[in-house]
């Protein structure tokens, strides 16, 4: 029997990679991303970190095709990644979640089986059990009836974590999700991201924080307006890099 390699599932041939190349965003007067190279590996808990103002939610969203891109590619699997977005869950920075939208938690989550099933069709038994699995998963399943809108910043970030399980995606991508929130919810969240990472998910992070929590990723990809450098935790955290990225300004981190 002849065995044709796009015939084998994902899984099965080991890590696959998001190839972004000469990606370039403009906004009107400003230039966010200049020629932007780099790629991202499945199986790996990858950051996206830099200064203020850096391009990094900019990357974010143009990778997901969210915002237009003036120059490059991003492809997954050899395939324009913006064509497969049924594959991405996307939980953007928090100053862009609109908390007055009157959801529960429980309806929050399943907004995530809403791909799967689409929106027309009754939700499934399968679709409650995994987004009542999701719930349990981020230790919120006491608040499912309360709206979004009363829960503390960590208890909404592990909500959108939960809807991000739920729709079982391939690629995971959180625009710092760590902000503002305490220990507890970050390691409850890190050890979620680890897992993801272990299971073969593509985990793509934005974190702002040099300290202590950036020894969590395996990769980093290190930005400001150009790429600094990509590639593992260590090669990137050179003091050269860094300095690069954020002159004198940067005080102290833990490669
Ligand atoms: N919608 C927009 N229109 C015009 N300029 C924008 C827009 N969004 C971002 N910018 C600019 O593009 C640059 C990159 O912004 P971006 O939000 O991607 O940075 P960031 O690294 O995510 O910053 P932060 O750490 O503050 O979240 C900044 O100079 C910003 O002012
Ligand atoms: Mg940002």
């Amino acid at each position: 029997m002849v065995c044709h390699l796009r015939d084998v599932p994902v899984a099965a041939t080991g890590a696959t990679s998001i190839n972004v190349s000469h990606l370039g965003v403009q906004y009107r007067t400003v230039e966010a991303l200049r020629d932007v190279s780099f790629a991202v590996k499945s199986g790996r808990l990858t950051g996206i970190i830099g200064p203020n103002g850096a391009g990094k939610s900019t990357l974010m969203k143009a990778m997901l095709g969210l915002i237009p891109a003036a120059a490059g590619s991003v492809l997954y699997n050899e395939r324009p990644l913006m064509e497969q977005r049924e594959l991405v869950a996307y939980v953007p920075q928090r100053s862009q979640i609109d908390w007055t939208y009157p959801a529960t938690v429980w309806d929050a989550v399943m907004m995530g089986r809403v791909k799967k099933t689409g929106w027309f069709r009754r939700f499934s038994n399968v679709s409650r059990r995994v987004a009542a699995d999701a719930i349990e998963r981020v230790g919120m399943s006491a608040y499912r009836d309360r709206p979004i809108g009363q829960l503390s910043g960590g208890q909404q970030q592990r909500v959108f974590l939960a809807r991000a399980i739920a729709q079982q995606a391939e690629i995971f991508c959180f625009d710092e999700p760590f902000a503002g929130i305490d220990q507890k919810t970050q390691s409850i969240i890190f050890d979620i991201f680890h897992e993801l990472a272990d299971a073969n998910k593509t985990v793509l992070v934005v974190n702002h924080d040099l300290g202590e929590s950036i020894t969590h990723f395996d990769d980093l990809i290190l930005l400001n307006t150009d790429l600094i450098a990509s590639g593992s935790r260590q090669e990137v955290l050179s003091q050269e890099n860094l300095y690069r990225a954020y002159g004198g300004k940067v005080a102290f981190f833990a490669a």
